[in-house]
């Protein structure tokens, strides 16, 4: 499932990386080679002990910051990333992504509902929010700091319509909850 989202989202030599949901590391060694010796991982774990296992076992590493923390509520300034890649699932873009974004930034993000169904997302930042495609079914944890109950229900209707799980493109744009971008969804 990772190999195929990964590849969509085209990852460049030289990539500096956000990653939410290090766990102990297994994907962030794939992101390190993607991004090869000139890129920069800066993995995000909430999870204490994981964030320590993900730091040994990423010791020999170069290119990869483990970071203990909430990446949706609050980032060391080490951007501006090019790539945001989520290991959890979200409702929306936290501001705290949005604003360390460099201009062509692609965030790969599972777009889940309320028991974590939906589908992965491919976003780009455009003049005034997102524009987006979905690139497969997912499931995954919730993401803690990115999650918004009202917003989950409206991801479960939206996704009811099965043919909108791949291939489906919209549009993410900013709402009135300073919590984030909230999703506002047409097809083009
Ligand atoms: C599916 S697991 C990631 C597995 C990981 N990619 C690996 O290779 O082991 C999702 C992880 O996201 C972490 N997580 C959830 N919300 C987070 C957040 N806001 N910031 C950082 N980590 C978060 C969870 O603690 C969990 O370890």
């Amino acid at each position: 499932m990772w190999a195929r989202f990964l590849a969509k989202s085209d990852i460049q030599d030289g990539a500096r990386i956000l990653q939410v949901g290090a766990g102990v590391g297994y994907y962030t060694a794939i992101l390190s080679h993607l991004a090869g010796p000139d890129g920069s991982i800066f993995a995000y774990e909430i999870d204490l002990e994981l964030a320590k296992r993900a730091a040994l076992n990423l010791a020999g590493y170069n290119n990869v910051t483990v970071r203990h923390g909430n990446a949706a509520t609050g980032l060391v300034d080490e951007g501006p990333f090019d790539a945001v890649v989520a290991f959890a699932g979200v409702t929306h873009i936290p501001n705290v992504w949005s604003g360390h974004l460099a201009p062509k930034a692609k965030l790969l993000l599972p777009l889940t509902g309320i028991m974590g169904s939906g589908a992965m997302i491919l976003a780009q930042p455009d003049s005034d929010g997102f524009c987006a495609k979905t690139v497969g079914r997912c499931g995954f944890y919730h993401c803690s700091g990115a999650r918004d109950d009202k917003l989950a229900v409206e991801i479960d209707e939206m996704f009811a319509n099965a043919g909108r799980l791949e291939d489906w493109r919209f549009r993410i744009t900013g709402g009135d909850d300073t919590s984030g971008f909230v999703t506002f969804l047409y097809e083009k």
